[in-house]
């Protein structure tokens, strides 16, 4: 456990960058600062490795005060990752993430294999071990930065924006990645952001700064979208919060009501037969949606039932999988175009339909058995 007691960090300027921030941080979690530009969150992780000192209060990782601890011993056990991954340019990939282990006296061989293993880890092909950074693209460059924080397995990592260089979709990946890798690793990861929806799906636990330096709260992801405790949170988790809030509620109460299917290639005959309130899912050999067929659609075709004539239909919804949330039944409710959310097997088999109603259902009935802070 990381636990940061009334730490206060004046820069020499006297510029008050952390004011007494009271925070213990869980092993083997991940604990996200966020707030806005200037709060004190870089000041915050570099306190913890002691890049920077705090000026007065206690940083102690398992009841010792880091101050007890040399610097560069401390900063064996603690991984730092920054922003545009901070990689040597005239070394390769692989150097870059063997130099930390063979500072530490691992024998250089052993070194560039356990390199090698972390390219893999990290989800990179080992083509790319012999390159320089800059022939890497920016998420590459940010992979080969993860995986050189990890080479000399510390427990404790430190992100610094990490991913904020990046386009969104490449974001997306490396968070869906360090997910993996932690559901894997089981680090103490201490990520800094100012993105607050990164910070809800990154965060065990979610620390939110204002500017100064102060706490503003320190929750779970989904209490934090449930229960702000002011208006500087309330607006910082932003205007969609109850919706988005609905992504941490189970979806196993939604109840799935039979769908009308019709398999592809099936008479249009058949299918305008199979309508039920006026639509059916198209779906394919192995019982798969395709798409959607209504009375009006089928008005116009005759003969086998193609592609072309299908409507495109909205969102899925996976019912058995841990993406099955209230947010995403309700979503494949709402981008339906029948209005009925098609919920899948973790296979992709339909299972039947699921209706706005029935998920505010679901929501009601948590409400009551006193799953949802209200
Ligand atoms: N070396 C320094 N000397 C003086 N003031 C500093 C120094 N480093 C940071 N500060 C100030 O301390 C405050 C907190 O800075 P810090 O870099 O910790 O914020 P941050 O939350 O990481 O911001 P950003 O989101 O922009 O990265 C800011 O007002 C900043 O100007
Ligand atoms: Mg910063």
């Amino acid at each position: 456990m990381i636990e940061f007691q009334a730490v206060t960090k004046r820069y020499d300027d006297g510029t008050v960058a952390v004011d007494h921030l009271d925070l213990s941080i869980d092993d083997g979690r991940v604990t996200v600062l966020v707030g806005p530009s200037g709060c004190g969150k870089t000041t915050s992780l570099r306190m913890i490795n002691r890049m920077v000192e705090a000026t007065s209060g206690t940083i102690s990782i398992d009841g010792a005060d880091i101050r007890s601890r040399k610097p560069a011993l401390l900063r064996r056990g603690i991984g730092y990752v920054i922003q545009n991954a901070g990689l040597f340019p005239h070394r390769t990939v692989l150097d870059n993430i063997a130099t930390v282990p063979v500072l530490l006296g691992a024998k250089k061989a052993a070194a560039r294999r356990r390199a090698e293993e972390l390219l893999v880890t990290v989800g990179l092909p080992s083509e790319l071990a012999g390159r320089y950074p800059a022939q890497l693209s920016g998420g590459q460059q940010q992979r080969v930065g993860v995986a050189r924080a990890l080479a000399a397995d510390p427990p404790v990592l430190l992100m610094d924006e990490p991913f904020s260089a990046v386009d969104p979709v490449v974001r997306d990946d490396l968070q869906e990645e360090l997910l993996r890798l932690q559901s894997e690793l089981g680090k103490t990861i201490v990520f800094v952001t100012h993105d607050i929806d990164e910070a809800i799906k990154l965060g065990d636990k979610v620390a939110v700064l204002r500017v100064g330096g102060r706490l503003a709260q320190y929750d779970t992801p989904a209490t934090l979208l449930a229960k702000p405790v002011d208006d500087f949170v309330a607006a910082f988790v932003g205007r969609d919060r109850g919706y988005r809030s609905l992504g941490f509620l189970s979806a196993h109460g939604v109840s799935v009501a039979p769908l009308p299917t019709v398999p592809l290639g099936s008479s249009v005959e058949s299918a305008r037969g199979s309508l039920r309130n006026g639509w059916a899912v198209v779906v394919d050999d192995s019982n798969a949606p395709l798409g959607w067929v209504s009375g009006v659609s089928l008005s116009t075709v005759e003969g086998e039932l193609r592609r072309d004539d299908l409507v495109s239909g909205g969102s899925l919804y996976v019912a058995d999988s841990k993406a099955g949330s209230l947010r995403t039944a309700l979503d494949a409710a709402l981008s339906s175009p029948a209005g009925i959310g098609i919920a899948v097997d973790s296979d992709g088999t339909v299972l039947g339909g699921v209706t706005a109603d029935s998920v505010l259902k679901s929501l009601d009935d948590a409400r009551r058995s006193g799953e949802v802070p209200s």
